[in-house]
């Protein structure tokens, strides 16, 4: 894969490669990826792993919902086209039981060893689809995270902010791969991407706003600008 942001390339090796840099003695970061369906976010998340492990920091790539066993027999349950029976706060709960178990069982233990966590989606999504997207209360959402999360952060929030055209034209060119979430109407859509800015607008400090209606070499280059 190429990388062309040769500079930041630099950086990030000799903070590495200095002496007094001791990686195994350092909390791991949590990095989360974050946008609406269409936004490119897995590839970059993914592209964004294999930048880091190219230099040599340890890092893990998860996905939300799953990245345990319990975790994904809760996706399987989320995701499966069958379940149009779900109300949306069996939906909230299971997002939050997902991710309780993911935090405790694989994510606090990684930070800890000081290995550094990318996370295909977290609680950020929650507010942007059961929130802004359902319309369910934002605060009670705000409760339930915290029990979730046990007050867990991401240190660096990557926001993948995608045009609703472009999105909905990729979504277009991935045939057979709708789920039960995907088969959300355009409003709800315009709703969750204003939520994620709504968001952004919040939290200015962890969230960071990338063009993600570029192509993928371009945005992985907005996001590595940033480690
Ligand atoms: P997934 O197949 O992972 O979609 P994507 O690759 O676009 O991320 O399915 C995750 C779906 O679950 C996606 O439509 C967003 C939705 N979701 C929520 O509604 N709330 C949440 O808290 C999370 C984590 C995901």
């Amino acid at each position: 894969m190429l990388y062309n942001d040769d500079k930041n390339l630099d950086s990030v090796a000799s903070s590495i490669d200095s002496p007094t840099a001791d990686l195994s003695s350092m909390r791991g970061q949590l990095i989360t990826f974050e946008g609406i369906d269409g936004s490119g976010k897995s590839t970059l998340a993914m592209m964004a792993a294999d930048w880091l492990r190219a230099r040599k920091i340890p890092v893990l790539s998860l996905r939300e919902p799953g990245g345990t066993a319990i975790g994904e027999s809760i996706r399987t349950i989320l995701l499966a086209k069958a379940n149009t029976a779900m109300c949306m706060e069996t939906e909230l709960m299971l997002f939050a039981a997902a991710r309780a178990q993911l935090i405790r069982e694989i994510i606090k233990p990684a930070l800890a060893a000081g290995t550094w966590v990318i996370c295909d989606r977290f609680y950020d999504s929650t507010f942007a689809y059961q929130g802004y997207g359902r319309g369910l209360d934002l605060d009670h959402i705000s409760h339930l995270m915290a029990i979730a999360t046990g007050g867990l952060k991401p240190d660096r929030t990557f926001l993948l902010d995608v045009s609703l055209d472009v999105a909905v034209s990729r979504l277009n060119n991935r045939p057979g791969k709708a789920d039960r979430l995907d088969q959300e109407d355009a409003e709800f859509m315009k709703r969750t991407r204003d939520g994620y800015l709504a968001i952004l607008a919040a939290e200015p400090d962890r969230l960071v706003r990338i063009d993600a209606d570029l192509a993928e070499n371009d945005v992985l280059n907005q996001i590595t600008k940033c480690f």
